[in-house]
């Protein structure tokens, strides 16, 4: 199924709906820009159903939310009743918003891994176009370099898993025993991998590729990325400043720390 019409998708909108949280590295990006925040005007991009608009909104000076699945939109109109702070809007193409509107955008919760390493410079050059000289630009992506990557692709964790969703009676622990393997198969051939710890590597080799993972059931396919081929990326699109962070809400530029999770976050600034 086409990305954008899974999550535009009524389940996974009320889905995210439903998330009313702040990761640890969000609040650390939040920390980091607490001086500069009162005077900035906003553009949250991938909004999705609302999350971050709960903690930015009174921060700024101004703020815009802007996904490309308009039931999304919808969503962040009902939950905080106030239509025009809200657009729909597609990253690689923001002819809504003008050069230099903006101080800081957000692309939060991995938005930015739902396409392909084409369409990932697009979108950044497009977020340089609609960002200040100095602006910010905060996300997160996911990491190939993960230390926990390979299990996603493990028999016994896709079974324990499902398990845990389930009652554990023997009729029903058989059904998902046989289900687990359905799974795995699956990841297989979404992949097109018969062994997904090749893969894998191979994509740690290249430092980024794309993925059909556990995210929403496989549904999507996601871009996932090393660090040392992010911060290229990141310096070669004209970003400068560039700070990680952990899945553990720390500051730090040690690779152990931060491949310690499935998503790296970063705040970089534009030198234009
Ligand atoms: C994983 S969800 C995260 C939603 C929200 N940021 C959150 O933290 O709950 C990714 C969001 O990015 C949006 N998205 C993906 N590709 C996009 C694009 N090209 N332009 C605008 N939004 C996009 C999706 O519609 C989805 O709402």
């Amino acid at each position: 199924m086409e990305q954008k019409k899974v999550y535009n998708h009524k389940k996974i909108t009320s889905d995210y709906a439903a998330r009313d949280y702040l990761d640890k590295p969000e609040k650390s990006i939040i920390e980091e820009l607490k001086p500069y925040l009162k005077d900035m005007s906003m553009l949250d991009m991938g909004v999705g159903a609302g999350r971050t608009t709960k903690y930015f909104l009174p921060l700024v000076n101004c703020y815009i939310g802007a996904d490309y699945a308009p039931n999304m939109i919808e969503e962040c109109r009902r939950k905080f009743s106030r239509r025009n702070i809200f657009e729909v809007a597609d990253v690689r193409d923001m002819k809504k918003f003008a050069s230099d509107m903006f101080d800081f955008v957000l692309f939060s919760y991995n938005g930015i891994d739902s396409f392909d390493e084409k369409s990932r410079l697009v979108a950044l050059s497009e977020i340089k176009r609609v960002l200040r000289n100095n602006g910010f630009f905060a996300f997160s992506t996911h990491n190939i370099n993960w230390e926990g990557i390979y299990d996603i692709f493990r028999f016994s964790t896709i079974y324990r898993k499902l398990l845990k969703k389930n009652d554990n009676r023997f009729f029903k622990a058989v059904f998902l025993f046989f289900k687990s393997f359905y799974f795995l198969i699956r990841l297989n051939i979404l992949n097109k991998a018969l062994f997904m710890a090749s893969f894998i590597n191979y994509l740690r080799k290249e430092g980024h590729g794309i993925l059909a993972d556990n995210s929403l059931n496989g549904k999507v396919r996601i871009y996932y990325s090393s660090l040392d081929y992010q911060l290229n990326q990141l310096r070669k699109a004209g970003f400068c400043n560039i700070k990680t962070y952990s899945v553990n809400g720390i500051k730090t530029e040690d690779s152990m720390e931060l491949n310690k999770g499935g998503w790296i976050y970063y705040l970089c600034q534009l030198k234009k």
